[in-house]
């Protein structure tokens, strides 16, 4: 089966994967967090190059993933994705956020059916890249899901990744499963499932329900846990030492790539990584306050050297 990162703005950036494929070995993909494209005609700059810099995606499998409702900028970008050597480009058709929505992009574009698919033709006939997609299951209801799948199934996809929540969910609320289930009796080209996989037993769960399962992505379980790729293949938990030796490359690779702003990231990433630990409540107080470098790093330390680790690691909220 096929595990890979999902994208996570802020969280699953080129630091974080290249640090964690360090310490806990490569997963077999990553999606890099949504990008805009470039104009027509220019280059990636700034952040996003950093991004898909080959020189920062050394050895991994990386799929570049798009938000855009403008063709000619998206076939542009795959122009240029193609010649850095990507071999497939990812769309966001799932985002949730206010400012996303309110421009037609994200899942706001599953409110325009009629343009989504005039779109998807279009780039799919035109890219220099195999197009997957990432898809919510509606904007406000799952039954607006048949129509959707309808549409995905009309247009030539590399892969369609399931989350299946309605934009309204948010991240809350179970996934409706069986609109995944539905996805893989019906779609014409490979599918991969999307979310709350936090824990060995929901994956095999979601394997048992769902035995044709290829590819599941997964993103906040493997924040709060970050052996849960090693133990869906097997492998053991993670220990303390373990961790708290990612956690200080995590940390010092942010340093050397965004200075002073480590603290900050790295507090994002606390909000599950203390989901490790048997008392996350106490992890959180020990980290929140902290705002100068020396007293983050000195409340990270006792962190790792007080507090006793969870008997699973799992993402809780
Ligand atoms: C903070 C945050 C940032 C996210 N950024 C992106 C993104 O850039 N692109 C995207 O397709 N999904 C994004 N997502 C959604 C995740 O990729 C994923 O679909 C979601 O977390 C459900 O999977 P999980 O339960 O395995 O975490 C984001 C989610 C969160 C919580």
């Amino acid at each position: 089966m096929i595990v890979s990162l999902a994208p996570m703005e802020g969280l699953t950036g080129y630091v974080f994967r290249r640090v964690h494929a360090q310490c806990f070995g490569s997963l077999d993909r990553y999606y890099t967090p949504f990008l805009p494209p470039p104009r027509v005609g220019k280059q990636f700059g700034g952040k996003a190059f950093k991004e898909l810099d080959p020189e920062h995606n050394h050895g991994l499998n990386v799929v570049p993933q798009l938000m855009s409702k403008n063709a000619d900028e998206f076939v542009g970008a795959t122009q240029v994705l193609a010649h850095m050597g990507y071999r497939e480009v990812n769309l966001n058709l799932g985002c949730p956020s206010g400012t996303v929505v309110g421009k037609g992009k994200g899942s706001g574009f599953l409110r325009n059916l009629d343009e989504l698919e005039a779109f998807l033709q279009d780039v799919c006939s035109r890219s220099a890249l195999p197009v997957s997609v990432k898809t919510r299951v509606g904007f406000e209801d799952d039954a607006e899901y048949e129509e959707i799948l309808n549409l995905y199934c009309r247009c030539p996809l590399a892969e369609l990744v399931v989350h299946p929540r309605v934009r309204s969910d948010y991240y809350k609320g179970a996934p409706r499963q069986w609109l995944y289930g539905e996805t893989l009796a019906r779609a014409p080209f490979p599918v991969a499932y999307n979310g709350d996989i936090f824990s060995v037993e929901d994956a095999d769960a979601l394997m048992a329900s769902y035995p044709q399962t290829r590819h599941v992505m997964i993103g906040r379980g493997l924040l709060a846990n970050p052996a849960l790729a090693r133990m869906m293949q097997g492998g053991p938990a993670a220990t303390v030492t373990e961790l708290q030796r990612f956690h200080d490359a995590l940390y010092r690779a942010y340093e050397a790539e965004i200075g002073g702003n480590a603290v900050f990231r790295m507090k994002e990433w606390w909000f599950y990584a203390k989901c490790a630990f048997a008392d996350p409540l106490a992890v959180h107080r020990l980290i929140r306050k902290t705002r100068k470098a020396s007293e983050y790093e000195a409340a990270a330390e006792r962190v790792f050297r007080e507090e006793g680790l969870a008997a699973v690691a799992r993402f809780h909220g």
